[in-house]
């Protein structure tokens, strides 16, 4: 069983949303927390925040589709804190639409730009792994022990509207396994565990921002008849930390969502 008293935390996303709950929940069990997000005013908050709260939070303005914000951002828990023990890359976007919309004449009028299309890869699954790959190399180097948390989505299983976002999040639902597979390899895996939480719908900006009609169907769909908190994410991320045994795998968190598109 780990403790997150004084494990350090490295979160991207961590000027809102889930980022900012996990962040906040790290905190009150006594952990501190490196946030690193492209956004700087919500980042600032989010330091003055914990910092209320008597937590102790580094900062760091990066952009995770960047190589070398991704080493910053790690280089900064290494010399603050001297370790890393929970990576949590939850820096993400939406960008959704049909990858092809015919008109009533079944004519294709429009198509998804291949610009939004990279932008979320780029985002999602590129800015994950950077970040992955450069705090596992400190985690080793620095003989950290420890989780990489993904994050992964119900979307994984295939949203109509979001081919680039389930997508990427599909990839976060095969990571954990390649990751500690290539762990287990070099005899690592029983210090570093890797492992994606996949929620549902998250009370969040990302989903409050949806057009409510679109919401409260969502919502009809939910058994536990509300969103997922943020803070229950959290609250999720840190058993998962604790709980030794949990590893190499996706575990999901979404109410009884039932899953897969319903078109
Ligand atoms: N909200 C949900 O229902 C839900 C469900 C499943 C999974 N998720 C995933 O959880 C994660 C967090 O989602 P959220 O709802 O908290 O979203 P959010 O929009 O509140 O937070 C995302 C954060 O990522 C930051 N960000 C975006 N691009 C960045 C970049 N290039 N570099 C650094 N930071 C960047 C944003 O500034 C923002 O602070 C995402 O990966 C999302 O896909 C969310």
């Amino acid at each position: 069983m780990l403790e997150i008293k004084d494990s350090v935390a490295v979160i991207t996303g961590g000027g809102s949303g889930i980022g900012l709950s996990l962040a906040e929940y790290w905190v009150k069990q006594g952990g501190k927390v490196v946030l690193g997000d492209i956004a700087e005013e919500p980042l600032k908050k989010a330091k003055e925040k914990i910092e209320g709260m008597g937590g102790v939070a580094e900062i760091v303005v990066c952009n995770v589709t960047n190589e070398d914000d991704c080493g910053r951002l790690a280089d900064t828990a290494i010399e603050k804190f001297g370790q890393i023990n929970l990576v949590a890359p939850f820096a993400g976007i939406i960008k959704d639409g049909l990858m092809v919309s015919p008109d009533r004449e079944g004519k294709v009028q429009m198509k998804m730009p291949l610009s939004d299309f990279k932008m979320v890869v780029d985002i999602n699954l590129t800015g994950v792994f950077l970040t992955v790959r450069e705090c596992s190399e400190r985690m080793i180097n620095n003989k950290c022990k420890g989780l990489i948390c993904l994050v992964s989505s119900t979307g994984s299983l295939g949203t109509a509207g979001q081919i680039s976002y389930s997508s990427t999040k599909a990839a976060m639902s095969v990571m954990p396994k390649v990751i500690t597979a290539e762990f287990f390899r070099r005899g690592l895996s029983d210090r570093l565990r890797c492992i994606a939480v996949a929620p549902g719908y998250v009370g969040t900006d990302m989903v409050k921002n949806m057009n409510q009609k679109a919401l409260d169907r969502i919502i009809e769909n939910v058994p536990i008849g509300r969103l997922i908190e943020p803070e229950e994410v959290a609250m999720f991320v840190g058993d998962m930390y604790k709980n030794e045994g949990i590893a190499g795998d996706v575990y999901f968190i979404h109410g009884g969502l039932r899953l897969g598109s319903k078109g």
